[in-house]
This record gives C-alpha cells, structure tokens and sequence, in this order.
C-alpha cells in the first residue's frame, strides 16, 4: 500500500510542474495509459493475498479517479492561461510548395488533347499481353526475330493455346487488334498509350517507356490522310511551323510502311548535311517514328474487311517526342526521381 501512496505524492509534484498540453498529455498516458502505472498495479492484484485484494482494488480505483479529475481540472486550467508571448497576426504564413505533373504525365495529357480535337478517342490497352496481340494479329508470325526472349520479357505464366504465352509487351500496337474488336464496324480512330517494355538501358533508351499507337480505319483512307494528321500533330505538339517527311521502311503490320522525321526543334530545320551542322539533328531532321498504311492481314485478324476499309497506323515514343521538343539529351533523367530536373518542367 505504501506504494500507492508514494505514487499519490509523485503524481501530485509532477502535475504541479506541467506547463502546457503536451505535457499534461505525457502525464496522463505516463500514469493511466494502457501500459501506465495505474494498470500496473491492478495486474499485480494476482499477488496480492485474497481477503486484501478487494481493498487493494477499491483504492487502486479511487487513485485512478482522482488522477483522472485531477487532469481534468489541469486542462481546463491551461486552456484558460492566456499566453503571456507576442503573437505577431501579421507575419506572413508557411507556404507549402506546390506539386506538379510529372513531366511524362503532362506529356500524355497533351498528346491525348491533341488527338481528341480530331476525334480520336485515348484508350490504354494492357502493358502485360498475350502473344497473339502483341505479334500473331499484327503480321508477325513465329520465329520473328522480335519475339526472341532476348527482345521480349517473357511472363511465367501456363501458355494459352490459342493466345500464346503471355508477354510484357514491346508496343503499344497491341492495341490495334483489340481496338478493331471492341468497336467492330469502322469508323476506328483510336490513340492507345501505355507502358512498354524493352530490354535496352542507354541516354535514349529505358527497359519501360511509353508509346502512343494511333490507329485510323475507315472507307478511303489514304496516305494524304496520314500525312495530314502528321503534320497537324506535329506542329501541335513542336510548335508552329514543324514539318514532317516520311521515309520508306519496313514493318511487318503496315504496307506501304514509313518512318517519320520532323524538322529538328533546335535549328528549326536549316541544318545542312555539309556546312553548319546543327549539333543535335546533324541534317535539319529528327526521326519521331514509325508508320504506314495497315496490312490487309492485320485488317483482316481484327474482322475488318480491306476490300471495304483501309487504314493507317503510327507508334512514337512519349519519352522521345519529349526530349525532341527540350531539346534535352538523356531519358534516364525523366525516372531519376531527381526533383531539381523534374522542377523545370
Ligand atoms: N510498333 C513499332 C515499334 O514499336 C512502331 C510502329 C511502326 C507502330 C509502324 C505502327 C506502325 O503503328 O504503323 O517500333
């Protein structure tokens, strides 16, 4: 019993000294908090001899209670102390810095305005496919040298018998056949971005990018159609001014097929080959991507018929375009986590 005394007294000296909140608060979780004094006593009632034990309760329990007003009237206390410091109401207040978009994400909200003022429509098929919409719908058969494991990330996953393995896939053109399929009749036009991957870590290069896939299919659509959507994103996005040029290439799901250059953001185009090479471009171009007219196979997977329709098809790299209209030299930067980088934008 002399123990509760002696905690009687020791509560007493140490409420006296308690000047704020806080401590009042330490205090009170101190002596009657789940792991406090008070508790620690009515655990030890077990040892106590049994005809004490209901004296050693009922005063355990009248300490708790008159620590429990005892903080009571504290508290009131000092919310009714006036605070003898200056409080200077005009100072200005803390400024919280202001948070912005990620510089890939801004990317994609800008790409995505562009292409729904012409009527397409954003959509994000999954970065994680099967085989048949990442290659077999797109022209591009077993034993394509894309499809080696060294190209593509393979999932661990049981193999389906129509739809292959399951891949991470390399393109956002996986998205082409699963749009022809959800909206069925043309007219399609279609912007997918999403998250790819290649095994590729270099200044131009990150194992996860983005792409976005635009897909067009329709009755009489052409090269010209193509080559107008180009130039129209192209100056939305570049700036006023921007030109584009297409060059022959191969792909295996469009025919004829193209790579796209625009004129180089820096010198706006006037490099020459020879004489006043412009650093960044070295020709008054930079390539954006590749491109073409759909491949009657790839129409036909995706239950569209190329006697009727036809279509066009591009894929660019968000990361690219990027570093195209800054003008800046390594897209590892854009995932460094570094904020003094990502501020600027
Ligand atoms: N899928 C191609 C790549 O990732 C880019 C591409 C080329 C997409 C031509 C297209 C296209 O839609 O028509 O390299």
């Amino acid at each position: 019993m002399v123990n509760l005394d002696d905690t009687n007294k020791e509560f007493h000296n140490e409420l006296k000294n308690i000047s704020n909140n806080d401590e009042l608060t330490n205090l009170q979780i101190k002596y009657l908090g789940r792991n406090g004094i008070i508790n620690d006593f009515l655990k030890k009632i077990n040892d106590i001899p049994t005809e004490e034990k209901k004296e050693y309760g009922k005063k355990v329990n009248e300490l708790k209670n008159s620590f429990l007003r005892l903080i009571e009237v504290k508290r009131k206390e000092l919310s009714e102390k006036k605070s003898d410091k200056f409080f200077d109401s005009t100072l200005p207040g803390k400024t919280f810095p202001i948070g912005s978009l990620h510089i890939v994400s801004f990317a994609i909200e800008e790409i995505t305005k562009i292409f729904e003022k012409i009527g397409f429509i954003r959509v994000s098929y999954p970065e994680v496919d099967w085989e048949y919409s990442a290659f077999e719908a797109l022209n591009m058969p077993k034993g394509h040298p894309a499809r080696d494991d060294f190209e593509t990330s393979y999932i661990d996953f049981p193999e389906n018998l129509k739809f292959g393995k399951m891949v991470l896939t390399p393109h956002t053109s996986n998205g082409q056949n699963r749009e022809m399929k959800r909206v069925g009749k043309p007219p399609i036009r279609m912007i997918n971005i999403s998250k790819c991957y290649r095994p590729n870590w270099d200044a131009t290069h990150t194992p996860m990018f983005f792409q976005f896939e635009g897909l067009c299919v329709d009755l009489d659509i052409n090269i010209t159609n193509l080559k107008g959507t180009l130039d129209y994103f192209a100056e939305k996005y570049f700036g006023k001014g921007t030109k584009t040029r297409l060059r022959p290439h191969h792909f295996q799901f469009t025919e004829p097929s193209f790579e796209v250059d625009v004129t180089c953001t820096v010198c706006k185009g006037t490099s020459k080959v020879n004489e006043n090479k412009c650093k960044v471009c070295k020709s008054g171009w930079l390539e954006l991507g590749g491109t073409g007219m759909v491949h009657p196979n790839v129409l036909t997977e995706g239950g569209i018929d190329p006697k009727k329709f036809s279509g066009w098809a591009f894929g660019f790299g968000i990361e690219r375009v990027i570093m195209m209209k800054y003008g800046l030299d390594d897209i590892r930067n854009y995932y460094s986590g570094d904020i003094r980088f990502l501020e600027q934008f």
